[in-house]
């Protein structure tokens, strides 16, 4: 590993990170134990299985309208002629509006433009007013077509993570006839309608992956210039998917019949775990990916991808789950260097599709292991009342 890092170190494949960063990497690459390799039985039934998780994978992509795993990370803007908007949602999800409109999320739309902080960036960057151009819309605005005219219509918006829902939106709540409620609706049709749903477009909360990457891909701010150049935060560099999502985030409204906002049981917040950082380590890949210059952009995105591919290895030392080693072994292969854009998006594509499949099949009940890495609910990102 060392001699691998070592001969690749010249001037056109610079590392990001500095030599006792590097070898931070290393020594937990080298504290990796061998993990048990896969019997034949075990290796047959994997591969069977990622085979068809995959042909599902790029059909959901090709599908969806605003989906992240495309090459530059462009997911974030979904098409404005399938958005509805927030209003469209309100008329059955009241509470999980209201909700909304108490995070970042709904208030970037009024204060963002006003902040003298987002005037300095577009200026550095010769770009129109905020609410005006592309750049910053993708990931702090929703826009919808309504006629022939594209506008800016709210701030980050339900459809921002779940996907703009003209075609998913009445698929997504259709039980399956006027005489069937949510009661009646049979297991296997509503498995049928979850997956048309998703085949429409949606990222539904059935797979969480779905919705992590689209977090990702506007909290690692894949954007070069945007950063070394206009001065923006190069991410979130704290983020972690349960502590952002868990907080004030966090509309679960649906689970309790509108009652109230309820929480997440400790089994979904294990497997909400470790899709966050298999999918924060794909997006920091893909940012990598994108560095031409080592400056803050390149450095910060290879130092995101490193913390994570710790926090993936200590993930794999408490879990024995395939998908996880898949993960665990594209991510050793990724070398965070620059002018290595091939290499790191081919590992974040990996990761990105055993992110899926752990998302889609995980348990867990069996991951009771990993409760020790969950952050507390002190920690989780700004609580009611707060
Ligand atoms: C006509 C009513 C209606 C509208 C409009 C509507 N929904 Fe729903 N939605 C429902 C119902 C009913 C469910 C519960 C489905 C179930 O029981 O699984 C649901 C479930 C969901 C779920 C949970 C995933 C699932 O499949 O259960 C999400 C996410 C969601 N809706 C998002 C939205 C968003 C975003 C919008 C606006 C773009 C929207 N919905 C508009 C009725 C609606
Ligand atoms: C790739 C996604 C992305 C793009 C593109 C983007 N931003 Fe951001 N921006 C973010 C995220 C995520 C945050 C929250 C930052 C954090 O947690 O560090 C943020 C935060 C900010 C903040 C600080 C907000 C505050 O409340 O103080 C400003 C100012 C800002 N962005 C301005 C802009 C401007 C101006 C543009 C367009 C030139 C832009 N952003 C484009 C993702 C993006
Ligand atoms: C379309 C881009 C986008 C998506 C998708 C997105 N965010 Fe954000 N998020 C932002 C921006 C931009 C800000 C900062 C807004 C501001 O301050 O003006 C932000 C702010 C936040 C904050 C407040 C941060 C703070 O320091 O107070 C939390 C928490 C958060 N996001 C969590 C999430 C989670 C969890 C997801 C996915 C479930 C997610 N976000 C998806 C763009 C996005
Ligand atoms: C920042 C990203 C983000 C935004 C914005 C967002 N959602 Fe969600 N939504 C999620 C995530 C993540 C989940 C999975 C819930 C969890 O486990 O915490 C979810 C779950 C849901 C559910 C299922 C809740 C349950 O009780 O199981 C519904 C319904 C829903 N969202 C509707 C909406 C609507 C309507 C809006 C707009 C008002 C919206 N969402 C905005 C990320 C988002």
């Amino acid at each position: 590993m060392i001699n691998v890092l070592m001969t690749n170190f010249n001037s056109k494949n610079p590392p990001l990170l500095l030599w006792g960063e590097v070898r931070g990497e290393v020594d937990t690459g080298a504290r990796l134990k061998p993990s048990p390799s896969p019997s034949l039985q075990e290796r047959r039934t994997y591969s069977g299985s990622s085979l068809s998780m995959v042909s599902a994978f790029v059909i959901l992509l090709l599908a969806a309208p605003c989906s992240a795993a495309e090459l530059n990370l462009e997911p974030i803007k979904c098409d404005p002629a399938q958005v509805l908007g927030a209003d469209a949602c309100a008329k059955c999800h009241e509470y999980e509006v209201k909700q909304w409109k108490l995070t970042p999320h709904f208030a970037t739309f009024e204060s963002l433009h006003r902040k003298p902080e987002a005037k300095a960036i577009t200026k550095k960057l010769g770009l129109s007013t905020v609410k005006r151009n592309d750049t910053c819309v993708k990931c702090h605005y929703t826009q919808q077509q309504k006629g022939s005219r594209v506008r800016v219509v709210s701030g980050i918006s339900c459809e921002s993570c779940h996907g703009a829902s003209k075609n998913w939106n009445p698929l997504h709540n259709d039980y399956g006839g006027p005489n069937v409620t949510k009661e009646t609706e049979l297991a296997e049709h509503r498995q049928q309608r979850v997956a048309a749903s998703i085949a429409a477009g949606m990222n539904n909360p059935a797979n969480l992956y779905l919705i992590a990457r689209q977090c990702l891909a506007c909290h690692t701010t894949p954007d070069e210039k945007l950063v070394n150049v206009g001065g923006h935060t190069p991410g979130s560099r704290d983020f972690e998917l349960v502590a952002w999502s868990q907080g004030m985030v966090r509309h679960n409204f649906l689970r309790t019949g509108g009652t109230s906002n309820g929480t997440a049981t400790q089994a979904e917040l294990r497997v909400m775990y470790v899709v966050g950082v298999m999918a924060d380590l794909e997006a920091s890949l893909r940012a990598t990916a994108q560095a031409t210059t080592k400056a803050t952009f390149g450095t910060v995105s290879a130092q995101r991808a490193a913390g994570l591919k710790r926090k993936l290895h200590e993930i794999q030392k408490q879990t024995d789950n395939s998908h996880v080693q898949q993960a665990m072994d594209a991510a050793l292969h990724a070398p965070l260097k620059l002018n290595q854009s091939e290499a790191l998006l081919s590992a974040a594509k990996t990761i990105g599709e055993a992110a899926f499949a752990f998302a889609k099949e995980a348990d867990g009940d069996d991951l009771a292991t990993l409760d020790a890495l969950l952050p507390q609910p002190n920690a989780y990102k700004q609580q009611e009342g707060q």
